[in-house]
Formats: structure tokens, C-alpha cells, sequence
């Protein structure tokens, strides 16, 4: 016999209980986005590989290892978008979308790249994000944060979350940062790992990000970013600093949060948790008001977060909820070609009176009782019975699953009351 194909390491099925948790969570955020006025975008997974490298900037861990780059029949150089905001800009830029105008997008979709897999760690995973264009105030910084701040307490994981905020200064102010960093880290370059020693020529600011414990205390004595901000960026991180606590959300100020990613200044945050195993990040952003026109467009601020769905329906199924889909009425009928027409035009006229309800039909061959036990599994309140008797007589039966109460059988105009007062 041959051996089964497997999927590709890193890439995931989601089914059962699971999926049921997804879509509970995908659902969350369609209606969130809509009560926040969000407007949907939705854009392709592969992308020219030169999107990715001029927004993300060269020297990242996205660029230098993690893309899925191949060239297609054609010879271009294609890449599996690795994350969405780079393709929200091209996007709205191709679109024509952001010129003179505020826009406020939302996303959700798979994200590819080739990291080594491990528990919360995916190589396709999803995210969920929301993108800002137009607006330069702190204020967007704040309702991006309150959505998610919302989410997490409609989802009843608030607890487990901490929000992270950091600022980074102008592109230029971050220059004059870098130079003195690496010089700090030139002077202690012994107390260096080999990757920070390698980031210090590439990307000295993510050494400040480094996961390793032995370069915690060099990384907590080198210089502060805070230090070299000038006036406007400081202004803007007292501002939203000022708003969060108007608005009584607690949250951490944390000066080594410098992002994976180039195309961010001033704002960036985060919001971690240490519920799953290893500290991870569930939700990132920030603002990037370089990124538009760096891509050829004009000068427009930009601001955003992506959250990664995979850690948050893990962080949901921690919690003692049940996301499974119920059904609300079961049909069960006479295996009878006639009879399981009518069975069928029954349930259809019940789905169009009761848009909201979930109708399940019996499917195939079985008797009754077969029907029933099904009707159990997939845990209907109420079971509605079409045999040959009521077929005959045009009326209809039904029980209230789980319930003492008896089999009932009702003329269609009965059945309907009847439905009235159990369905709502
Ligand atoms: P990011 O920090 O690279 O930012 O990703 C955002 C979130 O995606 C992370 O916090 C994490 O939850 C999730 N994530 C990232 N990689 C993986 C992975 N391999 N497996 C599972 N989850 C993962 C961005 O992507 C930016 N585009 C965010 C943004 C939007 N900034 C402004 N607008």
C-alpha cells in the first residue's frame, strides 16, 4: 500500500471543535470591524517578491530566511505575502484608494512564511488586521487599540493579555539611535551573541529584541531609544500615553519593542501574553507614515495592527467555553421519495421565517430512530417528524428534544405557533 500524503510541515487542517472556535472568532471580527466602520479589503496571496523587500526592508528575518519565493513560468519573482500591510498599501495604491482620502480597511487571510514550526509558530498561519490611511493623529493609535481591547473582553481572554507601547522615533532620529547603539554594542561586543553580532552590521535594532536570556543585561544597559526622540515624536507618545489613560486602559511602556518589520516610526505596540507556553505576541502594529509614499505613492500617514488568529483561538480554547455550532431544529422524516420532498420544502420554509436558526435535515437512509440518535448528536432543541401519517393528514409532528414532554402532532397552522414559541 502506498503511504498517505501529508500535509506540507508547518501548514495546518482545522476542523471539529476547532473550526468551531475559528469561526466563532472570524465571525467576532466581520461584526466588530462593522461596529467599528471598517471597511472590507481583500487582496491576493501572491505578490511580486519586490513589494515585500522595498516595504519590509532587506535585512529582516521576513526577507533574509522566511518568504516562500519562487520564480513563476514566466521567470518573475513571485512571493507568498508573508504578512498584509504591504499589500494593503500596493493595493490601495493600485486602486487609487488612498490619494486625498482617510480610509480604515479591514483583512483576514493566510499569511506564509518559512519559520521553524513549533507550538503557536506556524509556516501558513491567519491573521486578522486593520489598516488606517490619512490620518496622522494619535487618536487612530487609540481606536485601534480600544478594538482590540474590546475584542479581548467580548472573547473573555483580557486577563491573559498585556499591552506593550513603545515609539521609535523618526526614520531619521532612529539613525542617529543606531549609530550610538552600535557603537554600545561595539564596546561590549564580547558580552554579544553570534546572530546579534551578525544584526549589529544589518539590523542593530533587533538586537534589542532578542529572545536569547544571556543578553539581557547588556540589552537592558545599552541606550534608550526614548532618549534620542525628537519634539514631534516625543509630543505624539505623550499624547497617546494621555489618551490611554483617559480612557483607562492599562498598558506598559516597553523601550526594547522595536518591531521585526522597517517600515514603522514613532508608534509601535503590542500585546503579548504568557499563556502559551513561551511569552508571544497575539497582536502587533503600528505606524507607518514612510510606507505610501516609499512605495510611489503620495505622502500618507498610515497606521495599523495584524493579530495572528491561530495563537487567539488558543488562547480562547484555555477557557471553558463551548463554540460549537447548535442546532436549533432537527427534521426527521419518512424515507419516502414524496415524504422527504415535502420534509425538505418544510425545513426551507422554516430557514426563510428563521434566517438566524440553524435547520438540519436528516440526509439518506435510516429509520427513526436512527434519525433520532442523530438529531441527539448534533444537540437540537426541537425535532420535527414528517411520517407517511402526517404526509396523509397534512399536518406535522414535533418533540422538544431533552424535555419530558410527548410527541405532538399539529395542523400546519398550529405547527406554526408552536414554532413561534420555541424557536425565538
Ligand atoms: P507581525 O508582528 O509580523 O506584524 O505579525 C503580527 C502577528 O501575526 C504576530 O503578533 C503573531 O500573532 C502573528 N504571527 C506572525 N508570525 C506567525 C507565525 N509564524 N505563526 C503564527 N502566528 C504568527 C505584521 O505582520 C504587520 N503587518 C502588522 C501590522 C499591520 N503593522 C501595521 N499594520
Amino acid at each position: 500500500m502506498q503511504k498517505n500524503i501529508q500535509s506540507v510541515r508547518g501548514m495546518r487542517d482545522i476542523h471539529s471543535q476547532d473550526a468551531a472556535c475559528w469561526m466563532y472568532l472570524e465571525d467576532s471580527l466581520k461584526k466588530l470591524s462593522n461596529r467599528y466602520g471598517y471597511e472590507y479589503i481583500k487582496f491576493p496571496i501572491l505578490e511580486k517578491t519586490a513589494l515585500f523587500k522595498r516595504s519590509i526592508g532587506d535585512n529582516t528575518d521576513i526577507i533574509e530566511k522566511e518568504m516562500y519565493t519562487f520564480a513563476d513560468r514566466n521567470g518573475d519573482s513571485l512571493s507568498m505575502r508573508p504578512e498584509g500591510t504591504a499589500v494593503c498599501v500596493r493595493a490601495g495604491l493600485q486602486q487609487g484608494l488612498l490619494y486625498n482620502q482617510r480610509r480604515k480597511f479591514w483583512y483576514l487571510g493566510s499569511m506564509f512564511r518559512h519559520e521553524r514550526p513549533q507550538q503557536g509558530r506556524y509556516r501558513q498561519f491567519e491573521q486578522f488586521g486593520l489598516e488606517v490611511f490619512g490620518i496622522s493623529s494619535v487618536d487612530v493609535e487609540v481606536e485601534l487599540i480600544l478594538f482590540c481591547n474590546r475584542l479581548w473582553r467580548e472573547l473573555g481572554i483580557e486577563n491573559v493579555l498585556q499591552l506593550n507601547i513603545n515609539t521609535i522615533g523618526t526614520i531619521e532620529t532612529r539613525e542617529e539611535y543606531k549609530r550610538e547603539l552600535v557603537s554600545f554594542f561595539r564596546d561590549n561586543i564580547d558580552s554579544l551573541d553570534e546572530d546579534s553580532v551578525r544584526r549589529l552590521e544589518t539590523n542593530p535594532l533587533r538586537i534589542l529584541d532578542s529572545k536569547n536570556p544571556n543578553l539581557k543585561d547588556i540589552i537592558s544597559r545599552a541606550p534608550s531609544i526614548l532618549d534620542y526622540l525628537d519634539d514631534g515624536s516625543k509630543e505624539h507618545f505623550i499624547e497617546l500615553k494621555k489618551m490611554l489613560e483617559n480612557l483607562k486602559i492599562t498598558y506598559r511602556v516597553k523601550p526594547t519593542l522595536v518591531r521585526g518589520l522597517d517600515y514603522y516610526n514613532d508608534t509601535v505596540f503590542e500585546w503579548s501574553t504568557d499563556s502559551l507556553g513561551a511569552k508571544s505576541e497575539v497582536c502587533a502594529g503600528g505606524r507607518y507614515d514612510k510606507l505610501v509614499s516609499l512605495l510611489g505613492g503620495h505622502e500618507c500617514p498610515g497606521v495599523g495592527f495584524a493579530m495572528g488568529l491561530d495563537r487567539i483561538v488558543s488562547l480562547m480554547q484555555q477557557i471553558d467555553v463551548n463554540y460549537n455550532q447548535k442546532t436549533d431544529l432537527f427534521v426527521i422524516s419518512d424515507d419516502i421519495l414524496s415524504v422527504r420532498s415535502k420534509a425538505m420544502e418544510i425545513a426551507e420554509g422554516i430557514r426563510s421565517n428563521y434566517p438566524d436558526k440553524s435547520i438540519m435535515i436528516y440526509t439518506g437512509n435510516g429509520n427513526f430512530k436512527k434519525q433520532f440518535k442523530e438529531a441527539d448528536k448534533y444537540k437540537a432543541k426541537v425535532a420535527v417528524i414528517l411520517g407517511d401519517k402526517e404526509f396523509k393528514n397534512d399536518s406535522i409532528s414535533a418533540k422538544i428534544l431533552n424535555d419530558d414532554t410527548s410527541q405532538t402532532m399539529y395542523t400546519m397552522q398550529e405547527f406554526d405557533r408552536f414554532l413561534h414559541n420555541n424557536l425565538v
